[in-house]
């Protein structure tokens, strides 16, 4: 019987957790066939592996003692859908180059490992007739159709950390710290880490904020001699003011002003509307870096597995997800150019308000 042959791919930005979901890919899938009948191609840097014929056969040893480590072994770039189907200066045809790539490998699936970038070119390449099956990634959470993506949780626990060590030199000074973590569409992360580590404040862009009632906030704290305040603020986050420009128009009024970064107008703003000290943080991709936590290693181990039954199954066109607590799959198509954005009415939000968190709206 001949080999089964399957391409595997990491795209977009990194996250902890690429690493133990190739693992649980491949090792579920040996399983599944035997390691004899089981040939798999590691395809280096995600699309642009696939594009230029970039890639390698990979033995089963590859996949051993990767379960803890950060990163991925296969390398990953960012190559933006909306190109895809460009023909640039290279005059490369990058979709007829994939699917030869596909062609000549003889693969029978193509696994990609990736966020919502990806998944779009995962659902295009579905659509140009390849075998695909996607699986979850980013520490956005922002895949929609799945309760969570790998990667998630360890970024949260990293956040979670980041705001503890702010905690106590913030108190120490009697400071105002700004805190910026990643997220420019979606604000899972900050909510989710902000919540965790006790931000008195945390702003997210799925809820333009009143910088005057952050100050306020702030304010109130402190004439309610709590010396210091946190605010968690997500990196694409902006103000009521900024909500009524569009995306590149509030990217050049930032530029002109010079405070490209969240954390930059928040701060200036907050100090000159209290008189309070104020200082920023940016952890920026400290928040992507380093070993999954316990959670990511088993939703990855999760995931991958049942990445290798969809193949057994033939179901391809698939991306794994997590339903209601319930591994499960997504048609590519209902998810791919869907993005999971935080609700105003999300239970972390309301748990959120509760406590008394601001939002700063
Ligand atoms: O999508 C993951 C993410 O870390 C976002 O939170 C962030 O906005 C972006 O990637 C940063 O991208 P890059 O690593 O290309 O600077």
């Amino acid at each position: 019987m001949a080999k089964h042959k399957i391409g595997i791919l990491t795209s977009g930005g990194d996250c902890p957790g690429l690493n133990a979901t190739i693992r649980g890919v491949a090792k579920a899938t040996y399983e599944a066939f035997g390691e004899d009948k089981v040939e798999i191609i590691g395809i280096h840097d995600g699309y642009h592996g696939l594009i230029h014929g970039d890639y390698k056969a990979m033995e089963p040893s590859d996949f051993s003692g990767i379960l803890t480590t950060g990163g991925t072994i296969l390398g990953t770039k960012r190559t933006p859908y909306k190109m895809m189907q460009i023909i640039e200066d290279d005059k490369v045809d990058k979709v007829k180059e994939m699917k030869d790539t596909y062609k000549n490998l003889k693969l029978d699936c193509l696994f990609t490992l990736g966020g919502n970038g990806t998944h779009k070119t995962a659902n295009m390449l579905s659509e140009e007739g390849l075998h695909v099956i996607g699986l979850p990634k980013t520490i956005d959470n922002d895949i929609f159709g799945t309760d969570v993506t790998f990667g998630f949780h360890t970024a949260v626990d990293i956040g979670t950390e980041v705001i503890d060590r702010i905690h106590t030199t913030a108190n120490s000074h009697s400071r105002i710290m700004v805190i910026e973590i990643m997220g420019n569409k979606a604000g899972w992360l900050t909510l989710y880490s902000g919540l965790a580590g006790g931000a008195d404040i945390i702003l997210i862009p799925e809820i333009p904020f009143d910088i005057a009632k952050v100050a306020k906030a702030c304010q109130r704290r402190a004439d309610a001699g709590k010396a210091f305040s946190i605010i968690a603020v997500a990196e694409g986050a902006f103000d009521i003011e900024e909500a009524k420009l569009k995306k590149k128009e509030r990217a050049k009024a930032r530029a002109e002003r010079g405070e490209v970064t969240a954390t930059a107008r928040i701060a200036k703003e907050v100090q000159a509307r209290t008189g309070l000290e104020t200082r920023t943080v940016i952890p920026g991709h400290i928040l992507r870096g380093g070993s999954p936590s316990a959670y990511d290693r088993i939703l990855a181990t999760q995931f991958g597995a049942h990445a290798a039954r969809l193949l057994k199954q033939e179901k391809f066109g698939y991306t794994v997800a997590m339903v209601d607590g319930n591994i499960t799959e997504n048609k590519l198509v209902d998810v791919a150019m869907k993005t999971k954005f935080v609700e105003e009415n999300d239970m972390m939000v309301l748990t959120a308000k509760d406590i008394g968190i601001s939002f700063g709206n």
